[in-house]
């Protein structure tokens, strides 16, 4: 068993909502399940969802709030460059308006130009910040369509990108949870095509772009379901055994801390960070699970809430001053990895994750003609 789309185990979550009557550990029997006995795994989601009622809600972030300095966000950031994956919706969007708000530019990469356009629209009228620079330099809104679950059009999109702007804040919030295993045009199982190889290949992508300004930084919105889950590189695309959405969605948002820590690793000159928004009430929470909605919409964080951490990592200089690599909820860096719950690593199996995926990436990678093989 492992979180749903809001980082909620759904076992437990369909219990609270008497949808279910299978035992917990039902849906270990799936390819990701993250390690550990039946046992293990129980103790890892009751534990989980505990801490999920007391912290991941709209309560949970109100208490975390006391203790926020509004300072932190009182920025002017125009002049800054600032792109956000999945910013068409939920906290993504939300996430946008705060930086437009605060001057900065802002690049929209989403997959559906109809809603990519009619979130710019409200992006510029409700922020004011100028389809044009006006003459104080202040931010522009630019609209990009790229499908973050196809690495071909990321890597051709990214080659564009960086011969017409710069970057200083990549924000890698895109994210989904199919409950079947589809493919995808390239052959790719799709949670894993969107939020892990995706986030990788952008990322990768972009580090050179980034490389060249002061203060970059790479935030990416991961779940605290992500904690259930050890990592396990032995079935990336979920291609054995029974397949569970909801745990290959958590399996994951493991990968993606993982991809922050060995990035912080190896660009010292990136801020990199990793966030859980908490359980926030966004179209995919309503759309994608009724039940759980139902139950919790009077529980739930706004998108705002959601999106609070991702603007404070993304403009905030306290953010900056912490180390890098680390894992936020609410304004705060926290554990990856709950206690006594045996979801640490073997040895190597984070550096062979990368591997793993540059591998995979550089398959997807075709270089146009007449530009340079190498650098
Ligand atoms: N809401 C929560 O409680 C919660 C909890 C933990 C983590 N999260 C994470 O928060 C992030 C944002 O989710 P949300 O809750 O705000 O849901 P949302 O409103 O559905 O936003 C998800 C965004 O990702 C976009 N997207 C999905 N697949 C894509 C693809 N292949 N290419 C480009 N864009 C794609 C969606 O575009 P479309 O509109 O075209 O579908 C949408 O804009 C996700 O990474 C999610 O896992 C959310």
């Amino acid at each position: 068993m492992a979180p749903d789309r809001a980082g909620l185990p759904r076992a437990l979550t369909q219990r609270r909502a008497g949808l279910d009557r299978a035992p917990l550990r039902k849906t270990e029997a799936g390819p990701n399940h993250g390690g550990g006995g039946s046992t293990m795994s129980w103790y890892r989601n009751v534990v989980w969802f505990v801490k999920g009622l007391r912290e991941y809600t709209r309560s949970g972030y109100e208490s975390a709030s006391k203790h926020f300095d509004p300072a932190d966000l009182e920025v002017d950031v125009a002049g800054r460059s600032f792109l956000i994956t999945g910013s068409n919706s939920g906290i993504g969007k939300a996430a946008a308006k705060e930086i437009a708000r605060r001057g900065g530019t802002v690049h929209l990469v989403c997959r559906n130009k109809e809603r990519a356009e009619d979130a710019k629209g409200e992006i510029v009228t409700e922020t004011g910040n100028q389809l044009q620079s006006d003459n104080l330099g202040r931010g522009n809104i630019f609209l990009h369509i790229v499908d973050i679950s196809n690495p071909k059009e990321i890597w051709k999109f990214a080659e564009k990108f960086k011969t017409e702007h710069k970057l200083n804040v990549l924000i890698n919030n895109a994210g989904c949870m199919v409950n079947n295993r589809e493919l995808t045009e390239n052959g790719l199982e799709k949670n894993f095509a969107t939020n892990t190889l995706g986030t990788y290949v952008l990322t990768t992508a972009l580090l050179p772009l980034l490389e060249k300004e002061a203060d970059a930084r790479v935030i990416t919105v991961s779940s605290g379901g992500m904690l259930v889950q050890k990592l396990n590189i032995s079935d990336l695309q979920s291609g054995s055994g029974t397949f569970d959405g909801t745990m290959v969605y958590a399996q994951n948002k493991r990968q993606q801390v993982v991809l922050t820590e060995q990035w912080a690793k190896t660009h010292r000159s990136i801020h990199f960070s990793v966030m859980h928004p908490g359980w926030a009430d966004t179209p995919a929470v309503r759309s994608s699970m009724p039940d759980f909605y139902q139950k919790m919409k009077n529980s739930l964080r706004t998108e705002a809430q959601g999106a609070d951490t991702v603007v404070w990592l993304a403009v905030s200089s306290e953010a900056a001053k912490l180390p890098s690599g680390l894992f936020f909820q609410d304004r705060q860096p926290v554990p990856t990895h709950l206690p006594l719950a045996r979801t640490h690593s073997p040895p190597g199996d984070e550096e062979k994750l990368m591997e793993m995926l540059e591998e995979l990436s550089q398959k997807f990678k075709s270089i146009s003609p007449g530009s340079p093989q190498c650098c």
